[in-house]
């Protein structure tokens, strides 16, 4: 066989055994109805019915061929009428292209910003994604870690002082996931004030905007000075849960809108109509729907906290945003790894070990809150079992 290109080593998981439990959990849950899983990121809710009812009308309407490669009009005004609304007020048509995800707008930005050698500094702990998605586009991921005493707010002194000649762009999840922080606009104006120092991409990974829970949710697109070199990236799959639909967005400059085009000319070659039609669709007519899903998630969050909070041997970082709760478990002399397998091995709760997303985050496991409230409750009566009993 041919060699393969380098890479394909810069895109390989490095084999972490975090994700281990979770798999065996998906699995096991077909069969076993006993088991909660607690480890992953895909709401529970059904995408709501007047949107499924907009793509079945559209593909019976005859929407089932090519379409415009940066989406179909009506889609890309939809999102760009959303931000405006959020307080986005330049973004145009012109600056909104539509894509498989954030997933893939994320990977789109890498592509049509990055030269081989390039760094990017991302916030830490961040998305799993992140590392792959740059190395992909030949350039390297800079960790700038936050403290766990402050919930990982980002630390944008050490922002500074990783800045080399070789860094391109800022790139980060604001909401963030795992840790569920959301950026204050005084945190954005210190980062937006370095980007221009230094004449860097910023990459806001928006994915979480619409569950921003008691704040503002304050976007990169918010903040004018940004406008050339602001990449604000977002989807419908969590706000709409419509994980499977693929439909995300990069908001950003026209010019690198006309780059995004080329590029999914010969990587995606534009979306079904159908999808984009409902796309258009939940954008339109789904608020209500996201303020039911944000109000749920919130319950659950506070269900969570009045659970689990004041356990011994274990802290909660209180997310902002999201649908994630990090526990802070390095007190009960568990890693995190064994913490996950023992709680799933003798309890069949399946929580995430937060190694997968950072070095920082041995000693830390994230919950979902994907469940109804029943099952949570019953999740954290097993969870409180198993941490009575390390105790002993
Ligand atoms: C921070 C973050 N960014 C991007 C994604 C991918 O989202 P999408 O389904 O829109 O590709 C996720 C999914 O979990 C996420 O948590």
């Amino acid at each position: 066989m041919p060699n393969f290109s380098d890479r394909v080593h810069r895109i390989a998981d490095e084999g972490s055994s975090a994700w281990d439990i979770h798999y065996a959990a998906l699995a096991a849950v077909q069969t076993d109805p006993d088991v909660i899983v607690l480890s992953v990121g895909d709401p529970d809710f059904s995408t709501p019915s007047h949107i499924v009812n907009a793509l079945s009308e559209s593909a019976q309407a005859g929407d089932t061929h090519y379409t415009p490669i940066l989406g179909i009009d009506e889609l890309r005004d939809a999102v760009a009428q959303k931000l405006r609304s959020q307080g986005a007020v330049h973004i145009q048509r012109e600056n909104i292209a539509i894509v498989a995800g954030a997933q893939n707008a994320l990977f789109a930005a890498a592509q049509c910003t990055l030269e081989l050698g390039d760094e990017v500094i991302t916030f830490d702990p961040a998305y799993v994604t992140y590392e792959a998605t740059v190395g992909a586009a030949g350039a390297k991921l800079i960790r700038v870690t936050g403290d766990a005493g402050n919930g990982f707010r980002p630390n944008i002194d050490a922002l500074e002082k990783a800045i080399t000649a070789k860094t391109r762009a800022i790139a980060f999840s604001n909401p963030n996931n795992p840790t569920g922080t959301a950026f204050t606009a005084g945190e954005f104006e210190r980062i937006n004030a370095l980007a221009i120092k230094y004449d860097l991409w910023v990459w806001s990974d928006e994915v979480y905007a619409d569950l921003v829970f008691e704040h503002q949710h304050q976007s990169i697109s918010h903040f004018d000075q940004m406008n050339d070199r602001a990449i604000c990236i977002g989807s419908l799959s969590k706000s709409h849960a419509m994980t499977g639909w693929r439909v995300g967005w990069i908001a950003g400059p026209a010019e690198l809108i006309g780059h995004v085009e080329n590029l999914s000319l010969c990587m995606l070659y534009g979306l079904p109509e159908f999808i984009q039609k409902a796309g258009a669709q939940a954008i339109t007519h789904g608020e209500l729907d996201v303020q039911q899903m944000r109000t749920t998630y919130c319950t659950r969050r506070d269900l969570l906290v009045s659970q689990l909070q004041g356990l011994s041997n274990v802290s909660l970082l209180i997310p902002q945003a999201g649908m994630f709760l990090l526990m802070d478990i390095r007190d009960t002399g568990l890693s995190s790894q064994d913490f996950v397998k023992g709680l799933y091995e003798q309890y069949k709760v399946s929580v995430l070990d937060g190694a997968a997303f950072s070095p920082a985050l041995e000693g830390f496991v994230r919950l979902s809150f994907t469940n109804g409230e029943t099952a949570l409750i019953d999740a954290c009566e097993r969870i409180k079992i198993f941490i009575s009993q390390l105790e002993k």
